[in-house]
């Protein structure tokens, strides 16, 4: 029952639309009429700026952190934190606050890593910015980053952080069907800042 709980809360975090909220409140934008229509970070920056974007990119990193901490807080050492914060994840991609349609799992997904080892999240961002640089796609790196993190939790020997990161990985994948047919047709958006 108590589990239950925890996946409970934690779907519900994840659930908490931070695009749609700051969209709509702070410029009275729905992003998902606008740009690739992504209710993520990535759409925000694209829509409504840097200051949003950062807002929603953080907010969203928080609800997978804040989820993977709950049990620690709350001195529930009976449960695994990863597994909770899987749930997070599901809330940010179908989220029950905005219609079941959600973001690309990216940011959350590496909060609940943030969450359970803060080395391995440094590892992720460092190879996202450094596959953005190279190749200019948000969501090719967002990809390949998720690639980079199996591959160091399989270096530093952390296998319970492996399946969870494959699993997340699969989700980002899965998320980026249409990114991924963009890319191969080139319509994929570069960014211009980097
Ligand atoms: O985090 C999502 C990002 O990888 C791609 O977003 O809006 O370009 O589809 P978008």
């Amino acid at each position: 029952m108590e589990y239950f709980l925890y996946i409970l809360i934690a779907y519900l975090l994840g659930s908490i639309p931070s695009g749609l909220i700051v969209g709509k409140i702070g410029y009275n934008t729905d992003i998902r009429e606008h740009g690739s229509g992504n209710l993520g970070g990535t759409n925000t920056f694209r829509v409504l700026g840097v200051k949003a974007g950062l807002i929603v990119t953080i907010a969203d990193i928080l609800k997978g952190t804040m989820a993977a901490s709950l049990p620690f807080f709350m001195g529930a050492e009976e449960v695994y934190p990863l597994v909770i914060g899987i749930f997070a994840v599901i809330g940010h991609m179908y989220p029950v606050f905005a219609g079941f349609k959600g973001g690309k799992a990216v940011a959350t997904s590496g909060g609940v890593i943030l969450g359970v080892n803060p080395i391995i999240f440094l590892v992720l961002i460092l190879s996202f910015f450094i596959i953005l640089y190279l190749s200019k796609y948000v969501s090719l790196s967002s990809m390949v980053s998720g690639i980079i993190g199996i591959i160091a939790t399989l270096v530093v020997g952390d296998y319970g952080l492996t399946i969870i990161i494959s699993l997340f990985t699969i989700f980002v994948i899965y998320r980026h069907r249409t990114n991924i047919k963009r890319i191969i047709n080139k319509t994929e958006p570069k960014i211009t800042w980097m």
